[in-house]
């Protein structure tokens, strides 16, 4: 098994892989939209894609970034923005699951957001998507508030959070 940055040709398995997973699947044009980063990556297995994971720093909305503004401008004192990471996609071939996969590909897109000095990482996914749910859990992930009818087929979901460990820049003390 073996994980890697997506690339343009990987596109038709993923679509396929992605429409055997989500009754509302994203159309292809958001999958080109993220190729080039290295928060979407694929798991290889055996030469063929069985999954894949989308990643990344969250931009703060337009109301966030006036929020701000307006705090400087009234004087108040500059906040450091939070870099808040989050999981958009994560998916596994149906016929290639509970054998690891998810859990790889999970701790890849946590280590990229790690790197990226992502200080949480969130993620939404629907109520009754129980094996998702309990991946998340073993990998630290809590419940932080239940949104009403986060679907389009108006299921509640939850958004899950997790706080990442900062990747240490200070050179170990000899002390
Ligand atoms: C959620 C999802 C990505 C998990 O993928 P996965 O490859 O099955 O995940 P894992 O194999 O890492 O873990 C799943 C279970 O298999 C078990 N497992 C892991 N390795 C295993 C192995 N070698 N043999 C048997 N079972 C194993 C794990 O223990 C885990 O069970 P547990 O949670 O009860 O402990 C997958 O179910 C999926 O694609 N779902 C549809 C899309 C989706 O819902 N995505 C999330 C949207 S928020």
């Amino acid at each position: 098994m073996h994980i890697r940055p997506a690339r343009e040709a990987d596109l038709p398995l993923i679509i396929r892989i992605e429409r055997e997973c989500y009754p509302y699947p994203w159309a292809e044009v958001f999958f080109q939209g993220h190729l080039g980063e290295k928060g979407f990556m694929v798991c290889e297995m055996e030469g063929e894609i069985a999954g894949y994971i989308v990643v990344g720093i969250k931009i703060p909305s337009l109301f966030e970034r006036l929020e701000m503004r307006t705090k400087v401008i009234f004087g108040h004192p500059i906040e450091l923005e939070e870099r808040k990471g989050h999981i958009m996609n994560i998916a596994v071939d149906p016929q290639k699951r509970a054998r690891g996969l998810g859990a790889a590909l999970l701790q890849s897109g946590l280590d990229y957001l790690q790197e990226m000095d992502g200080q949480t990482a969130e993620l939404e996914v629907r109520v009754s998507n129980f094996n998702a749910i309990r991946l998340y859990q073993r990998f630290g992930f809590q419940i932080e508030k239940r949104i009403y009818q986060y679907y389009h087929d108006g299921e509640d979901g939850y958004m899950m959070c997790k706080v990442l460990q900062p990747t240490s820049t200070q050179p170990a003390s000899e002390s």
